[in-house]
């Protein structure tokens, strides 16, 4: 079975479905986004969400809060829909081809992850009874960031005449829906495009925001195969290109259309970069383009060279992830991951910390290069991140925004937003992560130092001493059903850990000799890291001894626990249903939250209260975060439940190819997707990246009967296959390591066979 095609046929034309294919089937590169719209388009009233997006670019929009307290955020930033450089129409024999006229044969549509490509092919009949067959390919180039190609082939079935209509639309708007709170609740006009312009055969239309100052120009290029009468023509910020010919029963003709997307974010001089890009696309055919983007994913399917073995279905749904990763993440430091990739506008293209906790850890193993960029661009928005905290009232460091574009805190409810401080301490963590991978000290000096720093500074500003601990008051988990309390355990341990390692740091730095330029820039002192020391250690971590758990928070065991089997299953998710403050009065998680923090700081608790925990939290957990039963599945497998790891991570791995959050339309949940890949690599190989080194535990989950994945440790690439045989693991490239298998030295110098299934080592401390 080919576990790189995705195929769907005789497709559906309800509405939701529809939605949900746009999503599933939109092609990006990390720069650029297109939903897989339909290029005819669809009748009014049916549903559709037409976008064309870039990562990292977006407008300044109002967020008017109805009482005017001091410091709230007033104003968001929002991804833009940038132009419709998706729409042809095709009239055969006079009738316009549609899935809502005439007869459709069959249909299907395709996402090949070894080409790159999606494909959508429809045998159609018109009313009058002409036959053709139509089939677009689909590609957002990795070669060439701002390229997106259509290559639309219609063959004759009965000989007919054909017209086609390609269009270049310059003024779109966003899509909107009032009544949910998770996408934009209007949509003004937020791009004014200028007049279309044509030259050399190519329409241009170049579009400024309102009030961001960005620019972007869209240019368009069509090329049809055969012998036609065609014209371009220009109205308003719109162009249009017909061509139109006849054909014999059994002929076909292509028009390729080439899209080129050039932003103000990495461009100077956008519509003079257009240019010179369209043209060096058009100058070679597809298969050129086609040939490029195989070459890159070749490399990227054996940069991680995950593969399940056993589950045909599961293994379809783990390669569409690790797919979506990595037409999600951006490729220059300009831009992150939204929660949504570039599939749709689901959260307004914002980044969240499910970058840094679900998704930098598989770009840290896999390709350091990408997780660079991404830390950098956290880097880039330190200044931000220090106006922010300013803001919320802090003298010193770094406050990170919940959620953001360009840096600028966009969060419209702070008690489930701006008051998540555990941002800070999820970045701090995603430094330190990349650092232990790659030892890469000059980077650390150049980005991680000053990051590390600045947040432990908001840290030690923000919390307060009481009888001899550190604690900090008033914040929210990652639990967004459980808000403004005081000691959450997740913050606590990740500012714990932080404020180790900005000592820790401090220390590296010095005995490089590379600590002056970053400690002069902030001015940092002896003191701070004194302060940071204290804090770090003194940090005060909630424990119940009678339950032997972590409570989440300081007042979270009083409440009232919330009664999920009596809930009924229309009232999820919750926050659709209760008012939030009711949610907040009980013992009720949306998402994993204490169970996270003893996946990444597992050395802060012993085995007995991390197992005790995970029994109490998974009682009162509705999952509604697709953030959840990732975190779940891993944990199930660190305590040594494999039968619930297992049921844990399907759900996870098949959350948006099955809807099961019904709202992919709004786009694809791409922390989950990295969550399925640590399920697999945390989880069911039991890897941890320690001070001490890399840590692996794998063991094998019933049904399968392998699975493999490779990493990046320092100069080394190491494999790692675990089957019935038992684990083993090789040095495919670099110098020998010494790792921990089960919590136990060993030296890998070629290649290591081991049993598995023993079970993990209990955690020290
Ligand atoms: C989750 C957050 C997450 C956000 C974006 C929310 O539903 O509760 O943890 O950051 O979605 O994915």
């Amino acid at each position: 079975m080919n576990t790189k095609l995705l195929r769907k046929t005789n497709l559906s034309l309800d509405r939701e479905e529809l939605m949900v294919n746009e999503t599933l089937f939109h092609n990006a590169n990390g720069y650029l986004g297109v939903r897989s719209n339909f290029e005819e388009g669809v009748p009014e009233g049916v549903g559709s969400i037409r976008g064309e997006y870039l990562n990292g670019f977006y407008d300044f929009a109002d967020m008017p809060q109805a009482e005017k307290l001091c410091g709230l955020c007033e104003e968001k930033q929002t991804m833009l829909n940038v132009a419709d450089t998706q729409t042809i129409f095709l009239s055969v024999n006079g009738e316009n081809f549609s899935l809502f006229g005439g007869e459709v044969l069959e249909s299907a549509r395709e996402l090949d992850m070894a080409q790159g490509v999606t494909r959508r092919q429809v045998s159609w009949r018109s009313a009058g009874g002409a036959q053709v067959q139509v089939e677009s390919t689909r590609m957002a180039s990795f070669a060439m960031l701002p390229l997106f190609t259509i290559e639309y082939k219609v063959t004759a079935v009965t000989g007919c005449q054909l017209q086609f209509s390609s269009l270049h639309i310059g003024s779109v708007k966003n899509y909107c829906d009032p009544s949910d709170p998770r996408v934009a609740a209007e949509s003004p006009q937020y791009l004014h495009a200028a007049p279309a312009e044509l030259q050399d055969g190519v329409s241009y239309v170049t579009a400024k925001t309102t009030r961001s100052g960005l620019t972007v120009t869209s240019a368009v290029k069509n090329v049809i195969s055969a012998p036609a009468q065609e014209s371009l023509r220009a109205e308003g910020s719109s162009a249009e290109y017909t061509a139109s010919l006849s054909l014999k029963a059994g002929e076909s003709v292509t028009l390729t259309k080439y899209t080129v997307l050039c932003d103000s974010v990495r461009y100077g001089d956008c519509r003079a970069q257009a240019a010179r890009l369209v043209a060096e696309a058009a100058a070679q055919p597809l298969s050129h383009w086609y040939e490029k983007q195989r070459e890159y994913l070749d490399k990227y399917w054996e940069s991680c060279a995950v593969q399940v073995k056993g589950d045909d279905d599961l293994s379809r749904a783990v390669t569409y992830n690790l797919y979506q990763l990595i037409q999600s993440v951006g490729k220059d430091p300009h831009s992150n991951i939204a929660a949504k990739g570039l599939s749709g506008e689901g959260y307004e293209g914002h980044y969240f910390w499910d970058t840094e906790m679900y998704m930098l850890p598989f770009f840290s193993l896999t390709r350091p290069d990408l997780a660079r960029n991404l830390i950098q661009y956290r880097h880039t928005i330190l200044p931000y991140a220090r106006e922010n905290a300013r803001i919320m009232g802090h003298q010193k460091g770094a406050l990170y925004a919940w959620r953001t574009i360009m840096g600028k805190e966009c969060s419209g409810y702070f008690p489930s937003g701006s008051a998540q401080y555990h941002i800070n301490g999820d970045i701090a963590y995603s430094v330190v992560n990349y650092y232990l991978l790659t030892k890469d000290v000059d980077f650390l000096a150049e980005c991680g130092a000053e990051i590390l720093f600045e947040t432990s500074r908001l840290w030690i500003d923000a919390g307060s001493w009481y009888k001899g601990t550190f604690r900090i008051n008033d914040v929210t988990g990652p639990d967004e059903y459980t808000c403004i309390v005081n000691n959450n355990y997740y913050t606590n341990c990740l500012a714990k850990y932080g404020m180790y390692w900005a000592c820790r740091t401090y220390q590296i730095l010095k005995d490089a000799g590379k600590l002056a330029p970053v400690a002069e820039k902030i001015g940092l002192t002896r003191e701070e890291i004194e302060g940071f020391r204290e804090a770090s250690e003194k940090m005060y971590l909630p424990y119940d001894e009678e339950l032997d758990i972590n409570p989440q928070d300081d007042s979270f065991l009083q409440k009232k626990v919330w009664d999920i089997a009596a809930t009924p299953k229309e009232n999820f998710p919750l926050l659709l249903h209760y008012h939030p403050l009711y949610l907040y009065r009980f013992q009720v998680c949306k998402q994993a939250d204490t169970v996270l923090s003893h996946f990444v700081m597992e050395d802060y608790q012993s085995l007995s209260t991390m197992k005790n925990s995970f029994q109490y939290y998974e009682k009162v957990t509705t999952h509604d975060s697709s953030l959840s039963t990732c975190i779940f599945s891993i944990m199930a497998s660190r305590l040594g439940m494999p039968e619930k790891a297992y049921e844990y991570f399907g759900e996870s791995s098949k959350l948006d190819l099955f809807n099961t959050h019904h709202n992919t339309k709004d786009g694809i949940h791409t922390a989950n997707m990295g969550g399925t890949y640590m399920a697999i690599v945390y989880g069911f190989g039991g890897l941890r990246v320690k001070e001490k080194g890399l840590c692996l535990a794998p063991a094998l989950p019933a049904g399968w009967e392998s699975y493999q994945f490779r990493v990046r440790y320092e100069d080394a690439l190491i494999g790692v296959t675990v089957d019935r045989d038992g684990g083993h693991l090789s040095l495919v490239e670099g110098s020998p390591k010494t790792l921990y298998l089960y919590d136990r030295p060993v030296d890998l110098h070629d290649t290591l066979t081991f049993p598995t299934g023993i079970a993990p080592a209990p955690a020290a401390g």
